[in-house]
């Protein structure tokens, strides 16, 4: 059977560059989003065209460069800014305006001091004026994930009815966990009349560390779309981490969605965005991180040495990962020094692996790591004969 396609919309260059210190300039923008076209992805959210000139400039030229992708620009729902955003985008391939605005009645009270009525006509209105310029409009929810269900079904209703093709459902604050966000999602889907002319996206913040369980249990419910950026980065703890959700999808055929990612590129895409961004990724970072394929302790490596698998769900290929590596430490085995020697040169026997596993073990305890100079002078100061 044919896996339904989860389309990935990479916001890194919006709301991933939302981070305090990760400011990017047009030049350095146009190399991810090329990137991030090579990678395959649906849809890059290349600015908020109304923020800056700067921004405005950025997203007209990525409009310009980019190939394959959908290239969208953020509004608000107000007129300027989606007269802004059309012109900024107005070159692309296929271009779409995202406007939206907050139907929490947090956000109702005290953003906008309104009323729900008064919401749904300006969310109405803005998809409308959006559609005027662009046949893809998407219409964003702010802090759905606090809204009222039924409220959120209500305003959904009403821009399908405007002509919304997308509808973002964003836990804006990262306070949803995965049952209930997936249980929205389900309802939207069984509560809004004309639902199947949109297609349902997540977009998930991470301040409980829940952005990326979220946003699978929004697809495993029917939503289509995952808002995701490249490292996780984003406002506070960041968005739904992109090589998160594509890998888990892959790891997963069972569910039977499929993304256009090609994978093998998201490690160099990773280390590309970090250091474009200077911003530093966490080496126990699942699927980019330094750790991420990496064995210290004397059990997992002599599993993964026999075996690949007994330790690894992911092949790091894969994801452009080499290899595994196999870290030396006091907490190493025999046979990861073993592994280890032999890559430089040293074919050990049994009894010489038993003497050098001495002299290293009290090395290791000195040192964090044991590298592979180190590895050379354990040899040499071992009492056997190996030439390397
Ligand atoms: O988190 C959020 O609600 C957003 C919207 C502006 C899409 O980033
Ligand atoms: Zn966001």
């Amino acid at each position: 059977m044919d896996k339904d396609k989860v389309q990935i919309f990479d916001t890194t260059l919006r709301d991933g560059e939302q981070v305090p210190g990760c400011k990017l300039d047009t030049k350095q923008k146009l190399i991810i989003a090329e990137r991030l076209d090579e990678l395959g992805v649906d849809v890059i959210e290349a600015g908020f065209p109304i923020s800056s000139p700067g921004d405005f400039k950025s997203v007209q030229e990525i409009a310009k460069l980019v190939k394959n992708a959908t290239v969208c620009g953020l509004t608000r729902a107000v007129k300027k800014d989606i007269e802004v955003a059309a012109e900024a985008i107005k070159f692309a391939k296929i271009p779409r305006i995202h406007t939206g605005i907050g139907t929490s009645d947090s956000h109702i009270k005290h953003k906008f001091n309104t009323t729900r009525e008064k919401i749904i006509e300006r969310a109405v209105d803005a998809v409308s004026y959006a559609k005027s310029f662009v046949e893809d409009v998407e219409f964003y929810a702010e802090d759905a994930g606090r809204t009222d269900n039924e409220f959120l079904a209500q305003i959904c209703e009403a821009v399908i009815k405007a002509g919304a093709t997308v509808l973002n459902i964003p836990d804006t604050t990262g306070y949803c966990l995965p049952e209930e966000y997936g249980a929205k999602m389900k309802y939207l889907k069984e509560n809004v009349k004309g639902i199947n002319k949109a297609i349902l996206s997540c977009h998930c913040h991470n301040d409980l560390g829940l952005a990326t369980a979220n946003s699978i249990a929004g697809v495993v419910h029917g939503a289509r779309q995952i808002e995701c950026t490249i490292n996780g980065i984003g406002e506070r703890a960041g968005n739904t981490s992109l090589e998160e959700v594509v890998m888990i999808l892959k790891q997963h055929p069972y569910l039977n969605l499929d993304t256009n990612i090609n994978s093998t590129l998201l490690f160099d895409t990773s280390r590309m965005v970090s250091q474009k961004m200077g911003m530093p990724v966490q080496p126990n970072k699942a699927i980019v991180g330094s750790n991420a394929f990496a064995h210290s302790s004397g059990i997992h490596q002599d599993g993964v040495i026999k075996q690949r698998e007994t330790y690894e769900i992911i092949d790091p290929a894969d994801v452009g990962v080499t290899e595994s590596s196999i870290v030396l430490t006091a907490r190493s085995g025999r046979a990861a020094l073993a592994y280890r020697a032999k890559r430089i040169g040293y074919e050990l026997t049994k009894l010489q692996l038993d003497a050098v596993y001495e002299n290293f073990l009290e090395f290791a305890d000195r040192k964090k790591e044991i590298l592979d100079d180190d590895i050379h002078q354990i040899m040499e100061t071992s009492d056997v004969s190996i030439k390397s």
